[in-house]
């Protein structure tokens, strides 16, 4: 049995488009009630047809019992994202963005159990837009946050492995957890790290199972062999679930296990 002073989350990854909406819809509740889940955090970016999010899918995800959206490279593919990101603290965007870009970084919420949780979103720099350093704009933050809770969940949302290792061992003892996202294919090397920070370097996609990574492989190969633009659609078909569930002690912030979700919808 948990004791009372752990903290329970869940982390879902990369939600792509209807098929993943629909298996975070018919999965989620079971998934909270059996890990007395206090706090979802999902990332949303690829929801709305697997570019961006808007409005009505962040409402509809909300609905289904996530608390806090992140995103990543693809958090400006739909103009309206623009205006309701600006007001809306429960979708965050990376951090690392320069000054002056809307919508925040980093949130503090309550959960259900009145634990004040910290969630950060950062975007990598190999392989995507360069923005600010990851490393230190995220190590700042965390000594601003500190002053509110040492319970700190971080989405790193980055392609290489190196990077997002590199950035783990930089912050570790420091956060609660550190999960990674953006590749869409969930890695099978989760632990708590030294100094009890919980890692994965990609918590994977919730989407089209028969997918290349979320997308119709049609388009996909044809593009790989043509090299010419293509348009990439998202298949109507069953839907995988990737997550974590995380377990932090509350008194020091540190992890105490993580656990790899992998649920087929048929
Ligand atoms: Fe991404």
């Amino acid at each position: 049995m948990p004791s009372n002073d752990t903290v329970n989350i869940l982390f879902i990854g990369d939600i792509v488009g209807k098929p993943g909406r629909n298996v975070v819809k018919a999965v989620l509740p079971k998934l909270i009630d059996h890990y007395n889940a206090e706090l979802v955090i999902a990332n949303g970016e690829n929801a709305a047809g697997g570019f961006g999010i808007t409005e009505k899918v962040a409402e509809e995800l909300f609905s289904y019992g996530i608390d806090i959206l992140t995103t990543g490279n693809h958090v400006w593919d739909k103009k309206e994202t623009l205006p309701f990101i600006a007001k809306e603290p429960k979708i965050l965007r990376p951090l690392n963005y320069p000054e002056g870009v809307p919508g925040t970084g980093s949130t503090t919420v309550k959960t259900k159990n009145n634990q004040i949780v910290a969630v950060v979103n950062v975007l990598g720099r190999i392989f995507m837009n360069v923005l600010d350093c990851p490393f230190r704009t995220t190590k700042e933050e965390i000594e601003r946050l500190k002053k509110d809770t040492n319970l700190i969940i971080i989405d790193f949302h980055a392609e290489a492995t190196s990077e997002k290792l590199a950035f783990a061992f930089y912050l570790d003892g420091k956060v609660s957890a550190i999960i990674g996202t953006h590749t869409h294919v969930q890695t099978a090397d989760e632990r708590i790290l030294p100094k009890g920070t919980a890692y994965i370097t990609d918590v994977g996609m919730t989407g089209p199972e028969n997918s290349i990574i979320g997308f119709r492989e049609t388009e996909v190969i044809e593009k790989f062999l043509t090299q010419m633009p293509k348009k990439f659609e998202v298949p109507a078909t069953s839907a995988i679930l990737s997550a974590v569930h995380i377990e932090i002690n509350s008194s020091d912030g540190l992890a105490r296990k993580i656990e790899r979700i992998s649920i087929r919808q048929f």
